[in-house]
């Protein structure tokens, strides 16, 4: 018999999908359950056949679907301007290597970020916060990457700082000052590199202004060597890190960030089995990105057989940048992850759960309806899980609950 107290609140009649790996339905399913929700955590998951008498503040739920807030754990979304030109040269046949040697690219939205406002990033960012919150997304990473120096790196961090206290949601912030050559070093990409291990990231480190780091291993981006001076200088720190890598070619970054330990290594899709093989034996997660790959046209998919056999865990985040993902939906990036990856959607709801929080390193706190963790959770309008990514643009959320609180 549990008790309840006062200021508990009681969620029943519920159809929960917990996503928790250790009850042996699909989905982790348990029908006429409910919550008991003690100061935001998760007190008690019990069957309605047993519920105590109690006088706690009930809300009967008859019979809808609950789920873990959805995660999306791969995002840009503070950045200045847009890429709109950009993309219409694309639709003309110029491609996104080429853009990018000619100085547009990250570059463009270099620029454009620099020259905003602290405010005017916010404000912008806001507005793309609130999209997500509104599919019932209840923590999401922001990356910062279009600073690409100390003071605007600062201002990206700053305002992803400013995002988490105006919101109900969680915010895990990222270090990618190594996410493309800035101008000024064109031709001192190493020189680059130093400024990014000596000054940025031990600076705004020391600030709190970061949980990871990550880094763009790419022909576009950084070689293998420039990537692990990054790695060393982040483990040097205990930094946790992570990284785009095989994007767009082979290049081994992947076995790179696994010999590091890192917590994923994201878009993968020219990833081979000896690095899913790395993965494995460092438990780093996959980071399945659709948008980028709808969105540049890419034909090379994922091992998602390979990630499988190997028994990686996948997740499914929608990368939301001006340049390659310009999708402000987690709901299309979980459809886009079965129609374009194969998933299937028992995969892609814990690619957005809990594959997800272990890929920000919050798998013991997020992901899961379980006793002790947050109460961040969403009731659907719907029967089943599936339903959530089958229509993409209809959106089934009928409450969205963060730490406890109807939001
Ligand atoms: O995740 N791959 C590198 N970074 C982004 C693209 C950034 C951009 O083009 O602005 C990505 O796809
Ligand atoms: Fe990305």
């Amino acid at each position: 018999m549990r008790h309840l107290l006062p200021d508990d609140t009681l969620w029943r009649n519920l159809r929960l999908a917990t996503l928790d790996p250790n009850r042996q339905t699909p989905y982790g399913m348990l029908d006429q359950h409910a919550l008991i929700i003690r100061d935001g955590r998760i007190q008690a998951i019990v069957p309605e056949s047993s519920l105590p008498a109690s006088h706690a503040k009930t809300y009967d739920l008859q019979g809808r679907l609950v789920t873990p807030g959805l995660i999306d754990c791969h995002t840009h979304l503070v950045f200045g301007g847009n890429r709109a030109s950009e993309w219409e040269q694309r639709l003309n046949g110029v491609s996104y290597q080429q853009i990018s040697a000619q100085g547009g690219g990250i570059n463009a939205t270099v620029m454009a970020t620099r020259a905003a406002t602290e405010e005017t990033l916010f404000a912008c960012a806001q507005a793309r916060v609130a999209r997500l919150i509104r599919e019932g997304v209840t923590l999401l990473e922001v990356k910062s990457g279009y600073g690409l120096n100390l003071d605007t790196e600062e201002k990206i961090l700053r305002v992803a700082a400013r995002l988490a206290r105006e919101n109900p949601v969680d915010i895990s912030p990222t270090l990618l000052a190594a996410h493309a050559v800035p101008p000024e070093y064109r031709d001192n990409p190493d020189g680059y590199i130093t400024l990014v291990c000596e000054t940025i990231l031990p600076q705004l480190w020391e600030k709190g202004l970061y949980e990871a780091v990550d880094l763009f291993c790419e022909s576009v981006g950084f070689t293998l060597v420039q990537s692990e001076r990054v790695l060393r200088a982040a483990q040097a720190m205990g930094i946790p890190v992570k990284g785009h890598v095989e994007q767009l070619s082979l290049l081994g970054g992947t076995q790179l960030v696994s010999r590091y330990q890192g917590r994923s290594a994201d878009h993968i899709e020219y990833l081979d089995e000896a690095g899913v093989a790395a993965m494995r034996r460092s438990g780093t997660v996959g980071v399945l990105l659709p948008g980028a790959f709808y969105f540049l046209k890419e034909t090379q998919r994922p091992p998602v057989e390979w990630l499988r056999r190997y028994q990686v865990p996948m997740a499914v985040a929608t990368d939301f940048n001006p340049g390659t993902s310009p999708f402000i939906s987690l709901h299309l990036a979980m459809n886009m992850a079965c129609v374009q990856f194969g998933l299937t959607s028992e995969e892609v709801w814990a690619g957005v759960t809990r594959h997800a929080a272990q890929a920000l390193g919050r798998q013991a706190t997020h992901g899961q309806l379980k006793e002790g963790y947050v109460a961040d959770f969403n009731v659907w309008d719907a029967d089943y899980p599936v339903e959530i990514l089958y229509e993409p643009g209809r959106n089934p959320l009928y409450q969205r609950v963060f730490r406890g609180q109807i939001t």
